[in-house]
């Protein structure tokens, strides 16, 4: 494998409702990262959709957007991983440059949720059969986790409040999140409704619309398409049991465990060298246990990150940099890409009043439904 970086981004504001439609918001940021590398063309694309087929009723999303954006005649596939599956598109693009089979490809996410009903498509994600026969959805999936949790640390549903209060703080600066105008406190989210107990509306991402786009080229080549290339160190996936009830401890995320230990062996890094984690907050309980697999928190300890504010830009270890899934939003096929995008600016210095000082390294995780698919990436300058 020859080295790979991130050579163009592109990416436009999350919105509850876009008035582009999906090929168009593809199309855009395609074109947008495109520019930002300084390239006409391209030898690939690979989509991140997870949602179209059911609610715009539309698969081949990766020829569609292709088409769009005048990439006529190339490569183009679609990869999918349900939540995850901007991260899984990331990858294979990596994966095709890296082995030499592409030069330059573009990775573009594209999701628009606000047409028809979200949820049920959502749940999809899930075990068809034995598990969303019974009623059983993302947001129910999540709820189980916060009561087990709570129960077992006896810990009250506070103690999560510091993720969505430091993740909306931080969307306030970054253009191109939904929820920028709007202030959160510990009030506010305590006092928002249960979307199904002990989960409360304030504790999830929103139902949104979004794209992203980042051009990868070999790393040797990279400065010619741009003075802030940055490297993918490492790229891993890994996955877990696919119904929670057949883990050996729920509350333990195993993919994202070794995902994250097989991707700090392929950079050849330790966990305390990363600057900043972009985490897959979909739900405060899901960062919660991702930060204490991935091993900055022990075992039922989490949640003190958060509750000590060591998450925000200047702790410890920043987390949500740029308003995360919470409050960037998480139009889910786009969202690894926006999270792509942020960390590139971060490394390169260009993250405005979110700035992490000194940052070298960036890493983020994509989870697939309740965390049965798990996909770390590590980027650095
Ligand atoms: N955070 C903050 N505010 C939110 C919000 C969220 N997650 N979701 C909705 N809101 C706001 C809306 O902007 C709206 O405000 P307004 O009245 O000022 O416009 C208000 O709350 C009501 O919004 P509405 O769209 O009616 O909420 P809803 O009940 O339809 O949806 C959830 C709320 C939490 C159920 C929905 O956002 C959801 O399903 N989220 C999870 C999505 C998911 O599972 N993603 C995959 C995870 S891996």
């Amino acid at each position: 494998m020859r080295s790979v970086s991130i050579v163009g981004i592109g990416q436009v504001p999350v919105e509850k409702s876009s008035a582009a439609n999906l090929r168009q918001l593809g199309a855009s940021v395609v074109q947008m990262a495109m520019d930002d590398a300084g390239v006409e063309e391209v030898d690939a694309l690979f989509a991140s959709n997870m949602l179209a087929d059911e609610l715009q009723g539309q698969k081949h999303v990766a020829a569609l957007i292709a088409d769009e954006a005048g990439l006529i005649g190339i490569e183009a596939l679609q990869v999918q991983a349900a939540t995850a599956s901007g991260a899984a598109a990331l990858r294979m693009a990596h994966l095709a440059v890296g082995s030499g089979e592409a030069d330059v490809a573009v990775v573009v996410g594209a999701e628009k949720m606000s047409e028809g009903v979200a949820a049920p498509a959502l749940s999809k994600a899930l075990d068809a059969e034995r598990e969303v026969a019974d009623g059983a959805t993302l947001i129910s999936k999540n709820a189980d986790l916060m009561r087990m949790y709570m129960e077992r640390y006896d810990v009250s549903e506070d103690v999560f409040t510091n993720f969505p209060v430091i993740a909306h703080r931080n969307a306030k600066h970054n253009p191109n999140a939904i929820f920028r105008d709007m202030s959160m406190s510990p009030r506010k989210i305590r006092g928002s409704r249960f979307v199904h107990a002990p989960l409360r509306l304030l504790h999830c991402s929103p139902i949104c619309d979004g794209a992203a786009a980042v051009i990868l080229a070999p790393s040797e080549e990279a400065r010619a398409y741009t003075p802030h290339p940055v490297q993918i160190l490492a790229s891993s996936v890994s996955t877990d049991r696919f119904r929670v009830k057949d883990r050996k401890d729920p509350l333990w995320l195993e993919a994202a465990h070794d995902s994250v230990q097989a991707a700090f062996r392929q950079a050849n890094i330790n966990r305390e060298e990363i600057s900043f984690f972009e985490v897959h907050d979909a739900f405060s309980i899901m960062a919660c246990l991702l930060m204490e697999a991935v091993g900055f928190a022990e075992p039922g300890e989490g949640w003190q990150l958060a509750a000590d504010k060591r998450i925000g830009i200047r702790g410890e270890i920043p987390i949500a940099t740029m308003g995360g899934l919470k409050a960037r939003g998480h139009p889910i096929g786009a969202t690894a890409l926006y999270q792509t995008c942020e960390i590139v600016l971060q490394l390169t210095e260009r993250a405005g009043k979110n700035q992490v000082q000194n940052a070298t390294l960036g890493m983020m995780q994509s989870v697939g439904a309740a965390a049965t698919t798990v996909i770390t990436h590590i980027l650095g300058i």
